[in-house]
């Protein structure tokens, strides 16, 4: 049975696929027709915008430095939960929203859905893998974060938030926006010191990066941490922070992205044909057990 998240003030979102709507409607597939993009604008217009406006407002309000700090403080001792990514997987797939689950694909669909496409462009397996589990950060939700603790875009906290963030007019009701520390430009970091002196909102894709770090390779490891930073990987919004390893690793972010967006395949995949060979590539990467 899945367990039903509860609707609450915290959890705005009827379904954390609101959010990824939300970005599809930011940067629709360019290969998509004006009319399906007509379609999609008006099952938009409901009261799903206020819900996703009320998640975003909520993110852009706690999303503070010392919140990051204390969600560092509290998950990276990776003492939640002890799994095998294939347990993990399972236990993602418990994750039912509020809406109706049978229309809503459930999470290892996306994954697969996302992770197929890259294998049928005939990218390397490790590409394969980090498709494949990209999205494993949102166990968050099952430990009991709030929704805007787990998805949404990313952005850095510690120094000026970026006018290309969406709604940026919310970050007026985060405390660091006022904080003198905080509220400049370089903020306490200095000029193209490089994404890995930077810290991120806190959310899925952090939280994997964390647990993923000893086993991929560089270019899967950016994909991981940076998938949501949509004010960099789409609109260069934070160009002055980034160094030249991060310029160059950010072109595979950007050759992964659309992947994740526009990879909603008519079929659902056969999970379980597809089952075997993900097994082998999931044991020649990542050990028998990972630390949640
Ligand atoms: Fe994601
Ligand atoms: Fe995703």
């Amino acid at each position: 049975m899945g367990r039903q998240l509860s609707k609450d003030e915290n959890n705005p979102l009827n379904t954390l696929d609101d959010w990824e709507d939300n970005i599809l409607e930011r940067y629709p597939d360019p290969s998509t027709n004006e009319k399906k993009k007509e379609e999609f604008r008006n099952y938009e217009d409901s009261e799903r915008v206020e819900t996703v406006k009320e998640f975003y407002r909520l993110n852009h309000k706690y999303q503070t430095y010392d919140f990051v700090c204390e969600k560092e403080n509290e998950f990276l001792k990776f003492n939640q939960k002890e799994m095998s990514l294939w347990d993990a997987v399972d236990f993602l797939n418990t994750l039912v929203d509020d809406s109706d689950p049978d229309i809503e694909l459930d999470q290892l669909q996306h994954l697969l859905q996302t992770s197929e496409a890259i294998r049928a462009d005939g990218h390397p397996d490790w590409f394969v893998l980090t498709g494949f589990l990209h999205d494993m950060g949102k166990v968050l939700c099952l430990f009991g974060e709030p929704q805007w603790a787990v998805v949404g875009d990313t952005f850095p906290v510690g120094c000026a938030f970026s006018d290309k963030i969406v709604y940026p007019e919310f970050f007026q009701e985060n405390p660091d926006a006022e904080n003198e520390k905080y509220k400049h430009k370089y903020g306490v970091y200095k000029e193209n010191c490089g994404l890995d002196h930077v810290k991120m909102s806190w959310g899925h894709d952090e939280y994997l990066y964390q647990i993923m770090k000893d086993y991929l390779p560089e270019p899967a490891l950016y994909m991981i941490r940076y998938h949501s930073f949509y004010a960099q990987h789409r609109e260069n919004a934070y160009d002055y922070l980034l160094n030249e390893k991060d310029r160059e690793m950010f072109e595979w972010v950007r050759k992964f992205n659309p992947y994740d967006l526009y990879s909603k395949a008519p079929v659902p995949p056969d999970a379980n044909a597809l089952k075997p060979y993900y097994e082998d590539l999931v044991a020649k990467y990542l050990p028998e057990k990972l630390r949640f």
